[in-house]
């Protein structure tokens, strides 16, 4: 009997397409282009599985034309880039891959933090560029990390861990706003207190940015949530593009109205907003928050379980819409 056909979509570890191998039909992108929707519905032609990251977009006309998919496995706790509801509507079943990259993102954040509030890659460009011939008291001094208040907008689970490591590690008076509140246990585990957005924006010495994006939370920060923050305050984004306006945001770093940010996501990427990449006072990564060997494996995996799971024995580990299941 043939094997079931699935798509892998980007490059991955090897390991992990001959994993499905054994399974599978497997095809993949050896050049790991991005493909657009007529390229990416052209591949998906006779597949009943996806392997996908962040840059694939399942809407409703890529699943009218690909009828024979079954399930999409996305390599990532986010799945913006699918539409759920058509998904379940058609009957497809989308999966994301949570829980095993909860620590080093949140390792990430705080890695993000401090190299913002202390300004690590503006200095270092500064001794790279021999700009370095005398020993300053003012030399780049930046915002203090212990002790000082962090804010936390969105508080799942990786929310919580950067929570941890800002109380128990660095001393600092966490806050935080969700959309439902931590239960007294978890509150009490994070040392954490729940308060209003606009407190929120008020009080932070350091805001981290960790909810998901939906329509809801677009431009979650844009110029009225900055102009409420301390001209002092740090803004670190971690979760998705389009949470923070960027156009606003690089004007507020330029007129100093708030003292800096760290950005690992964008509005757009893989294009940064042209400003953002003059002013001085930002640190900008690639969105690499989970990028550890072994983390960026367990999410190759956890996607691959899926796949395996569901199209072998209907038994998916991370559904994103059970009700698909029951059907
Ligand atoms: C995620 O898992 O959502 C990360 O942002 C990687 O895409």
């Amino acid at each position: 009997m043939s094997k079931p056909s699935i798509l892998v979509a980007r490059a991955v570890f090897p390991q992990i397409v001959d994993r499905l191998a054994q399974h599978f039909e497997v095809e993949t992108n050896p050049s790991d282009e991005v493909w657009d929707k007529a390229g990416l519905i052209a591949r998906l032609q006779g597949k009943v599985g996806a392997f996908t990251t962040g840059s694939e977009r399942i809407d409703a006309e890529v699943l009218a034309a690909c009828p024979q998919l079954k399930i999409v496995a996305n390599m990532a706790v986010g799945y913006n880039n699918f539409d759920v509801a058509a998904m379940t509507a058609a009957g497809v079943l989308g999966t994301n891959a949570p829980d095993v990259l909860t620590e080093t993102t949140a390792d990430f954040g705080f890695a993000l933090l401090m190299a913002t509030a202390r300004r690590i890659t503006e200095s270092e460009h500064f001794l790279r560029a021999g700009k370095w011939n005398k020993w300053a008291y003012d030399m780049f001094s930046g915002c203090e990390v212990h002790g000082s208040t962090l804010g936390i907008l969105g508080m799942g689970r990786i929310g919580q861990g950067v929570a941890k490591r800002g109380a128990h590690g660095f001393g600092m008076n966490v806050i935080y706003h969700n959309r439902s509140r931590l239960t007294p246990e978890l509150e009490a585990e994070c040392q954490a207190r729940y308060v209003s957005k606009e407190e929120l924006l008020r009080s932070a010495d350091h805001l981290v940015l960790v909810l998901p994006y939906t329509p809801a939370s677009h431009h979650a920060i844009g110029a009225a949530e900055l102009a409420q923050m301390k001209p002092t305050a740090t803004l670190i984004n971690i979760a998705r593009g389009g949470i923070v306006d960027d156009a606003a945001l690089a004007q507020a770093l330029r007129e100093r109205r708030i003292a800096a940010a760290g950005l690992d996501v964008f509005e757009g990427e893989p294009q940064v907003h042209p400003e953002l990449l003059t002013v001085p006072n930002v640190v900008l990564t690639p969105h690499i928050a989970s990028a550890t060997v072994g983390t960026r494996l367990a999410m190759a995996n956890l996607a691959a379980d899926n796949l395996v799971g569901f199209l072998t024995q209907g038994k998916p580990l991370t559904p994103l819409n059970p009700q698909v299941l029951a059907r």
